[in-house]
């Protein structure tokens, strides 16, 4: 177990969050470095065998310890923009594991991947497909291209973070996609590498990307008998973890179900989680400012606040809170929920929860590795808060707490 109680306190593998908080301050992002790697295997693993690359979804937390953890286990990277781009290359990734997608990919953008020799620009739509073939010819290079396809499959999951519908805006219709496919062989400059769809995240079976893949596979044969042969297929990611009670079926059963799908096509699989690798290896460590009894609901005001931890504010996302010390004492047992000081009453935490705490008291919010501090903000100039990794008995600062004075260092008072 990554976080479990210790002689009564929560740790991050071998690592009091106490002492965690004493030595980096709170709020703060907690890694278990071991916890991300065993998720990371659990892929690979699972792989063994068949030609296949696991690219790690940057989105999902993209601190540079993170990134060179990945690298070191020979992770791909999925990336959706030239800055992540370039975290890939700084934490030590190889570009030639890197695939592109996203549906706004800028000039500049894709002129960096060509330049930094990207296995795979997954392209999203007509225009973009002449783009990359313009840039790729002023740069005398041959793009490497894959097309992202909406199987318009219904991931259900949160409607904000389902991708594989008509009505999202990413891929290109599977009705096109033939077409696009046979005008992509004619153009000049690229280069078709593959096919690539992710339907949505937070999936807990297989069944929605096993439909989607079905999907996909027929169109490779059909692109077969056409004379367009692709080198891969990439299943995007989207599967999901527990943050309450949700049982997604285990990685290896997940990838098993979408490797059936696939039957026996002999191309190079690629697929590209982000949540479930990272997901359940952090937590939020926060501190108790005030406990706040009210008239009709009790409140817990700690140092970390929406701009930190998004989610619950934007999908009604349930993330379990923990107390660091099981038994607190001096403490007010009690249901509260659990707010920040933003100015903002969609600044909650969580709600409603059963806690003993007290001014001071240590809270882990749990399942925070993934699109957290990455979504995090700095509302109310709050400066961002320290990350942290844990590795067996020692914990290492990754990324240091924001600075006010950093904040302001690039506006210009009028002359
Ligand atoms: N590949 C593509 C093309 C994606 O768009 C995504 C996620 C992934 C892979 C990785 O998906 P994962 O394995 O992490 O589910 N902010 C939301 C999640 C947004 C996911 C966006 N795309 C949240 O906090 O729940």
């Amino acid at each position: 177990m990554a976080f479990a109680y210790r002689g009564g306190v929560l740790c991050a593998e071998q690592v009091s969050l106490e002492d965690i908080a004493q030595r980096f301050g709170t709020p703060c992002y907690v890694y278990s470095r071991a916890a991300m790697e065993r998720a990371y295997r659990e892929y690979a693993d699972e792989l063994v065998g068949r030609s296949s690359l696991v690219c790690y979804s940057v989105k999902a937390n993209s601190n540079l310890a993170v990134l060179s953890v990945m690298a070191r286990l020979g992770a791909g990277f999925d990336i959706v923009s030239g800055g992540e781009l370039a975290r890939v290359i700084a934490a030590g990734g190889d570009p030639a594991k890197v695939v592109f997608s996203g549906v706004g990919k800028t000039e500049d953008e894709i002129r960096r991947a060509l330049l930094a020799g990207v296995l795979s620009i997954n392209v999203e739509s007509e225009q973009e497909l002449a783009r990359v073939d313009s840039i790729a010819g002023s740069l005398g290079k041959r793009a490497p291209v894959a097309l992202r396809v909406n199987p318009d499959v219904d991931a259900k999951t949160h409607p904000y973070i389902s991708t594989g519908l008509k009505q999202n805006k990413f891929g290109i219709a599977y009705a096109d996609a033939e077409r696009l496919y046979r005008q992509a062989a004619l153009l000049p400059n690229i280069r078709i590498t593959g096919v690539g769809f992710h339907i949505g995240s937070l999936m807990t079976d297989s069944a929605p990307l096993v439909a989607a893949t079905q999907r996909i596979v027929a169109l490779v044969e059909r692109l077969e008998q056409a004379g367009i042969v692709l080198a891969h297929i990439d299943l995007g990611g989207g599967m999901g973890i527990r943050y309450k009670d949700e049982t997604p079926v285990p990685i290896a059963a997940f990838v098993r179900g979408a490797l059936d799908a696939l039957e026996w096509r002999k191309e190079k699989i690629l697929l590209a989680p982000g949540r479930s690798i990272v997901g359940n290896a952090g937590v939020l460590l926060t501190k108790v400012e005030y406990v706040k009894p009210g008239e009709s609901k009790n409140f817990v005001v700690v140092d970390a606040a929406m701009n930190d931890l998004i989610r619950p504010a934007l999908y009604d996302a349930w993330h379990e809170v923990r107390q660091v010390r099981e038994m607190e004492s001096g403490a007010a047992a009690g249901v509260y929920d659990i707010v920040g000081p933003v100015c903002e009453s969609a600044d909650f935490l969580a709600r409603e929860r059963k806690l003993s705490v007290r001014p001071g008291s240590l809270l882990a919010v749990m399942s925070a590795g993934a699109y957290s501090m990455v979504m995090s903000s700095n509302y109310n100039t709050r400066p961002r808060a320290a990350e942290v990794m844990a590795s067996g008995a020692s914990a290492s600062l990754i990324r240091e707490r924001e600075t006010v004075n950093q904040l302001f260092a690039t506006e210009r008072l009028l002359p």
